[in-house]
């Protein structure tokens, strides 16, 4: 039997189908399921491995039994390997085309310059898809035109209702993140309050109850080490101070948004000046602009870098 597909097609395009089944039938996440589970590489790896061994002995085992072969058995198997798809039943079912030399039989006396005509039949494939056609045309009327099952503008709002749905349940899986590159300050009673909860809750031992400052800065003077601003103040507590441990980083601890609140919060503080303050550290930080969250001056620049790069 000859081999209809090459092993340079066979090998990649087996490799791939299991490759792709993999990928979708393990549940891996974000990531693609090789990186996420070694062992789906190390099952790849042996599998990939084992299909070129298998090649490589299949074709030895070819050749051996080739030259065992007699001249007249040769012979044979290079005429059955030369058989193709157009001689097969299928192909021959499916087009019904006469051969050249059975051409005279079909062959009508038009001449046109010598150009001569034939009464082929129509392709069997060509004509099952007219069937088809036809049968489907005939399921589309009744179904829309004639019982009105729904309109295209209905269609439409099914489709627009199922994926406010799907958003909805996206947005309760993946609840929206907030980062330095996105956040912004919150002025709103609930938010401000809400973070003033869980600066009670981690942070009073070392920054005070009223930020004045202890093991940790006072939060409430102008002076910052780290770069003031809700973008700075956000970055450093959610990856802690890259000069000082002490202040560790809270991502981990405390979701985003909720990070979001603290920060507007120790904000909304600023200039409260309250009593036992501790002395400023750090340098006076200006935030050009009118407002907290415009664009960032070339100062927060350098100190936000300073953390990326560190
Ligand atoms: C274990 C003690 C400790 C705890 C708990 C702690 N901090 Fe800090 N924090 C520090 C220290 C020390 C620094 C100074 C870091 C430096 O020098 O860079 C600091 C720095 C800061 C700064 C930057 C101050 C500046 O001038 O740049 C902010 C903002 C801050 N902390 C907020 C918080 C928040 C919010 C929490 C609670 C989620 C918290 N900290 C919990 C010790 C602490």
């Amino acid at each position: 039997m000859k081999n209809i597909i090459p092993s340079y097609v066979r090998v990649p395009l087996l490799f791939a189908t299991v490759f792709a089944g993999m990928e979708f039938f393990i549940d891996s996440g974000d990531k693609p399921a090789f990186i996420e589970y070694p062992m789906v590489s190390l099952f790849l790896g042996v599998f990939l491995f084992l299909l070129i061994a298998i090649e490589i002995v299949i074709s030895a085992v070819d050749k051996v039994t080739y030259q065992l072969l007699s001249e007249e058995q040769k012979k044979q198997l290079e005429e059955a390997q030369s058989f193709s798809f157009a001689d097969s039943k299928l192909y021959k079912s499916l087009t019904r085309s006469k051969a050249i030399e059975e051409e005279a039989d079909v062959m009508l006396d038009h001449d046109y310059d010598g150009i001569k005509e034939l009464d082929n039949v129509l392709p069997p494939w060509w004509v099952y898809l007219f069937y088809g056609c036809i049968v489907f045309a005939v399921v589309y009327l009744v179904r829309f035109h004639i019982i009105g099952d729904y309109t295209q503008k209905e269609e439409y709002e099914m489709a627009l209702v199922e994926a406010q749905k799907e958003h909805e349940e996206y947005l309760k899986a993946n609840p929206i993140q907030v980062n330095v590159d996105n956040v912004e300050l919150l002025t709103d009673e609930a938010s401000i309050a809400e973070g003033k909860k869980i600066f009670g809750e981690s942070c009073v031992a070392c920054h005070g109850a009223n930020l004045q400052g202890g093991i940790g800065p006072n939060l409430t003077d102008n002076h910052w080490i780290n770069g003031g601003g809700v973008k700075n103040i956000f970055k450093l507590i959610s990856e802690g101070s890259t000069k000082n441990p002490t202040m560790a980083p809270w991502k981990d601890v405390i979701k985003s948004t909720d990070i979001q609140k603290i920060a507007s919060y120790i904000i909304s503080l600023e200039g409260s000046n309250p009593s036992e303050a501790k002395a400023p550290e750090g340098e006076i930080w200006v935030a050009e602009g009118t407002t907290e969250t415009a664009a960032p001056t070339e100062k927060v620049e350098t100190v936000v870098d300073s953390l990326t790069t560190k």
